[in-house]
C-alpha cells in the first residue's frame, strides 16, 4: 500500500492540478499495528464451576485485533502458560510468509514456556471479518478472537453503512480442564466428552445454571442499522444462530463479500465468519439470539442452546425476551438450502476470479476408522484419514524442513485419489480398519500458479458425517456440491464457475462431496484440515507444499530471526 500511495503522489505532481481536487484525499493507508499477547492461565468461573483457562491478557474471549486493508500488524506473543503455543490467523493469506501462518508442527515449532514471538505480517487484499486461535492440541477451546480488518480508507462497504457493529464469537465450553478431558477421550480410544455448553463472545446465557451474570447482551436504538460478524470459533459443532423477531442480511463470510440475501437463520461451521446486517425496526423489546448445533448424522452431539440478548434502548431488564426458531437440529434441508444460497459478490470491484481451467485434480476421500490400539483400555482407537491416510505431525515444523531442504521429515507422495475407488455413501461400511499410518507426513506437491481442483468426498466409514474443511494460506471457490458420490462425468457440469462463493472453510456435506478451485500462487507449505478439532486430532489433516515460482516476488520469504526452535 505504501508503495501504490508514492506513485499517487508521483502522479499528483505530474499532472499539477489534480491537488487541487485530491487535496482532502484521506491520510496514507498503511498504518503499523501492534499488539502484545500475554498467554497466561487464568481462574474463570462458567456455570457455577471456576476453573484455571489458558487466555491471551486474560481475556476471555481475547481481545480483537483491528486492522485496515494494508495495514501491517504486530503481535508479540509472550508465552506465560505451561502449555506450548501457537497462533494461528484464520483466514489471513500470510502471501509468501508462511513463517506467521502458525500451526504447531507445520508452519512453526512451538513458543515454549517463556519464549516469545513476533507474528510479523501485512494485511493485503483482504477485508472483512476472520479470527486467530491458538493451533495447538485443543488450547483453541479458550485461546480465540477476532480480527476485523476494515477497508482502505474512503472505502465504503458494498452494503448500506450500518450505524454500528458487534462482533459475536460463538464457542464450546468445558467445565473441566480440556487438555484433561482430551486425555481421557484418548485412554479410552473415544471422543473425549462433550462440551457442557455453548457460549456466545465466552458467555452461555441464562438457560445454563448460574449464567444470569454470564449473558451477553447489546443495546440497539429503533430504526438503526447493525453489523453482526459472527465467529464459529466452536470446536466441534456446526451451529445454527437467529435472532427473535428479526431477519439477518448475510454480505460477506469468511472476508469476502456476498451477493446479499435475507434469512431467518444462518448455519456456520467452525472456522467459518458470516457478517449479517441486522435492521433494529421491531417492536422496542428484548430478544434472545440463539446458537444450537446442526448434527444430521446418527452422532451424538451437545445439543444445547446458547443465548445473548438483543436489547431496544429504553427497554427495562425485566422484560422477558422471546427465543428465535432455530431450524431443528438435524434440519438437513435449511443446511442444504442455505448453502445454496451463498454466492460471491462478484463486482467488477470485487471479481470472483474462478479458475476456468484445471491443471491439477485432486479426489480426496474423508474416512473415519477404527485401528488396533494395544494402549488404549478398549484395545481400539478411533481414527479419521483422508484417501485413507492418518497424518502423522512431525517434531519439527514442515515450513522449515521444505525451506532448509532438510531430508527425512515429509515425503510428497501424498496420493492425488483414493487408492482404491467404493461407493463411498453406500451402506455404512466398516472396512476401514487399515488406514495407513506412515511413519512420516506425506504431502502433496503443488505446481507454483497451477489451478487445482479438489473434490472431498464424504464417505461412510463408520459413519457420514458433515466436515468443514480449512485451508491455509488461500481463498477457493466452492464450485460445486452435492449429495451422494461425485461423478465425474456428469456433476462438473453443473459446477457454478460465475459467482461461487469465496471462502477459506467449507462444510462438506453428511454423505456428499464438495469441489473447490484455487490458484495456487503462494509458495509455502498449507496445512488443509478438518476443522472439527476432534477429527483433526484423530489424522483428518494434510498439507500441501507449494513450490516457489520463477519472480523474485513468487517465493518463500526468509524466516523471521525469533521463528521458535523446536
Ligand atoms: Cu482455524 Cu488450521 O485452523
Amino acid at each position: 500500500m505504501g508503495r501504490r500511495h508514492c506513485s499517487f503522489y508521483l502522479n499528483c505532481a505530474f499532472l499539477f492540478m489534480c491537488s487541487i481536487g485530491w487535496i482532502s484525499l484521506p491520510p496514507v493507508n498503511a498504518a503499523l499495528k501492534q499488539y502484545q499477547f500475554d498467554i497466561q492461565v487464568k481462574n474463570v468461573s462458567r456455570l457455577c464451576h471456576a476453573k484455571p483457562i489458558v487466555t491471551v491478557n486474560g481475556m476471555f474471549p481475547g481481545p480483537t485485533i483491528y486492522a485496515r486493508e494494508g495495514d501491517r500488524v504486530q503481535i508479540n506473543v509472550t508465552n506465560y502458560a505451561q502449555y506450548n503455543m501457537s497462533i494461528h490467523w484464520h483466514g489471513l493469506k500470510q502471501y509468501r510468509n508462511g513463517w506467521v501462518d502458525g500451526p504447531a508442527y507445520v508452519t512453526q515449532c512451538p513458543i515454549q514456556t517463556g519464549q516469545s514471538y513476533t507474528y510479523d505480517f501485512n494485511v493485503t487484499g483482504q477485508r472483512g471479518t476472520l479470527w486467530w486461535h491458538a493451533h495447538i492440541f485443543w488450547l483453541r477451546a479458550t485461546v480465540y478472537g477476532a480480527i476485523v480488518i476494515m477497508p482502505e480508507q474512503g472505502m465504503a462497504y458494498p452494503f448500506p453503512q450500518p450505524d454500528f457493529e458487534f462482533n459475536l464469537v460463538l464457542g464450546e465450553w468445558w467445565n473441566d480442564d480440556v487438555e484433561e478431558v482430551v486425555k481421557q477421550g484418548n485412554k479410552l480410544g473415544l471422543p473425549p466428552r462433550m462440551s457442557d455448553a455453548h457460549t456466545i463472545n465466552g458467555k452461555p446465557g441464562p438457560l445454563f445454571p448460574c449464567s444470569e451474570k454470564h449473558t451477553y447482551a447489546v443495546e440497539v436504538e429503533q430504526g438503526k442499522k447493525y453489523l453482526f460478524r459472527i465467529i464459529n470459533a466452536a470446536l466441534n459443532d456446526e451451529l445454527f444462530f437467529a435472532i427473535a423477531g428479526h431477519n439477518m442480511t448475510v454480505v460477506e463470510v469468511d472476508a469476502v463479500y456476498t451477493k446479499p440475501f435475507s434469512t431467518d437463520a444462518i448455519l456456520i461451521a467452525p472456522g467459518q465468519t458470516t457478517n449479517v446486517l441486522v435492521h433494529a425496526n421491531k417492536i422496542s423489546s428484548r430478544y434472545f439470539m440463539a446458537a444450537r448445533p446442526f448434527m444430521d448424522a446418527p452422532l451424538p452431539i451437545d445439543n444445547k442452546t446458547a443465548t445473548a440478548i438483543l436489547q431496544y434502548k429504553g427497554v427495562p431488564n425485566n422484560v422477558l425476551p422471546s427465543l428465535p426458531n432455530l431450524p431443528a437440529p438435524n434440519d438437513t434441508s435449511f443446511a442444504l438450502s442455505y448453502n445454496a444460497k451463498l454466492r460471491s459478490l462478484n463486482s467488477p470491484q470485487f471479481p470472483a476470479n474462478v479458475p476456468l481451467k484445471v491443471d491439477r485434480h485432486l479426489f480426496y476421500t474423508i474416512g473415519l476408522g477404527m485401528n488396533p490400539c494395544p494402549t488404549c483400555q478398549n484395545g481400539t482407537r478411533l481414527t479419521a484419514s483422508l484417501n485413507n491416510i492418518t497424518f502423522i505431525m512431525p517434531q519439527i515444523g514442515l515450513l522449515q524442513a521444505h525451506y532448509f531442504n532438510l531430508t527425512g521429515v515429509f515425503t510428497t507422495d501424498f496420493p492425488d485419489r483414493p487408492p482404491t475407488p467404493f461407493n463411498y455413501t453406500g451402506a455404512p461400511l466398516t472396512a476401514n480398519l487399515r488406514t495407513v499410518r506412515s511413519t512420516r507426513p506425506r504431502l502433496s506437491r503443488i505446481a507454483f500458479n497451477s489451478t487445482v481442483e479438489l473434490v472431498l468426498q464424504d464417505t461412510n466409514l463408520l459413519s457420514v458425517e458433515s466436515h468443514p474443511f480449512h485451508l491455509h494460506g488461500y481463498n477457493f471457490f466452492v464450485v460445486g456440491t452435492g449429495i451422494g458420490n461425485f461423478d465425474p462425468k456428469k456433476d462438473p457440469a453443473k459446477y457454478n464457475l460465475v459467482d461461487p462463493p469465496e471462502r477459506n472453510t467449507i462444510g462438506v456435506p453428511t454423505g456428499g462431496w464438495t469441489a473447490i478451485r484455487f490458484r495456487a500462487d503462494n509458495p509455502g507449505v498449507w496445512f488443509m484440515h478438518c476443522h472439527l478439532e476432534l477429527h483433526t486430532s484423530w489424522g483428518l489433516k494434510t498439507a500441501f507444499v507449494v513450490e516457489n515460482g520463477p519472480g523474485p516476488d513468487q517465493t518463500i520469504l526468509p524466516p523471521p530471526k525469533d521463528l521458535p526452535s523446536c
